[in-house]
């Protein structure tokens, strides 16, 4: 598929379920300061190329949701028929991209892969089987997830109890939700107010926290 294709699609997704262009934004705005904070530190495996492409990625990650009807995009409980359905969300995203850029398409097929117990979806993949890419992803996705509105969960956690969750999950990378955790509490200037916008939670790139181990 043409970029250009892609594009439409994600408008069109937009126009049908605003939540999820909502969600993708800030995806995109916590996964651009954490990037920045990863290749401060110079994390094994990043480099800037790699970094723009997660940035990328975290803008397109939901793309596949553009072939779902607006019924199951903004439906507030589902039946197993359509929880599978949604559960195919990263194989088309990831058919979409794959002609634009196979790193970033490979990202987006394992943004729900568990890092243990190989029961993440839609491939079972594990630990560093998986892209760096999938796994900041990951991390990033479920943290807005469980911390937003929508349609099927109108009772979010709060930022910190989010933070706790993914400390306890088997589901994430523990060395690089280490580093997300210690951005986000070093940085941290407006807790528990979920109608900031996502970039202004994070601290600034100038911080000292960016040179601590
Ligand atoms: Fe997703
Ligand atoms: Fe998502």
């Amino acid at each position: 598929m043409a970029l250009e294709d892609v594009l439409e699609l994600k408008q069109q997704l937009q126009l049908r379920a605003p939540w999820i262009a909502d969600h993708t934004q800030r995806v995109a705005d916590f996964t651009d300061v954490y990037l920045d904070a990863l290749l401060f530190r110079e994390y094994p495996g990043l480099n800037q190329s790699y970094a723009d492409k997660i940035k990328f990625a975290a803008h397109m990650h939901d793309i596949g949701k553009s072939l779902m009807s607006p019924d199951l995009l903004n439906a507030k409980e589902f039946s197993a028929k359509q929880r599978k359905s949604m559960r195919f969300h990263p194989i088309s995203g990831f058919n979409m991209l794959l002609d634009i850029d196979f790193d970033v398409a490979l990202m987006i097929r394992q943004h729900h892969e568990n890092y243990w117990g190989k029961k993440g979806y839609p491939d079972g993949v594990q630990g560093d089987d998986i892209s760096l890419g999938g796994r900041v992803l990951r991390i990033v996705d479920s943290f807005d997830a469980i911390c937003s509105v929508r349609p099927y969960n109108s009772s979010p956690l709060s930022y910190v109890s989010t933070l706790d969750h993914l400390r306890e999950s088997p589901h994430y990378d523990s060395s690089l939700l280490a580093i997300f955790r210690k951005l986000f509490y070093t940085g941290a200037c407006v807790i528990d107010n979920p109608k900031k916008p996502a970039a202004n939670i994070f601290f600034l790139p100038q911080s000292p926290v960016y040179s601590q181990n």
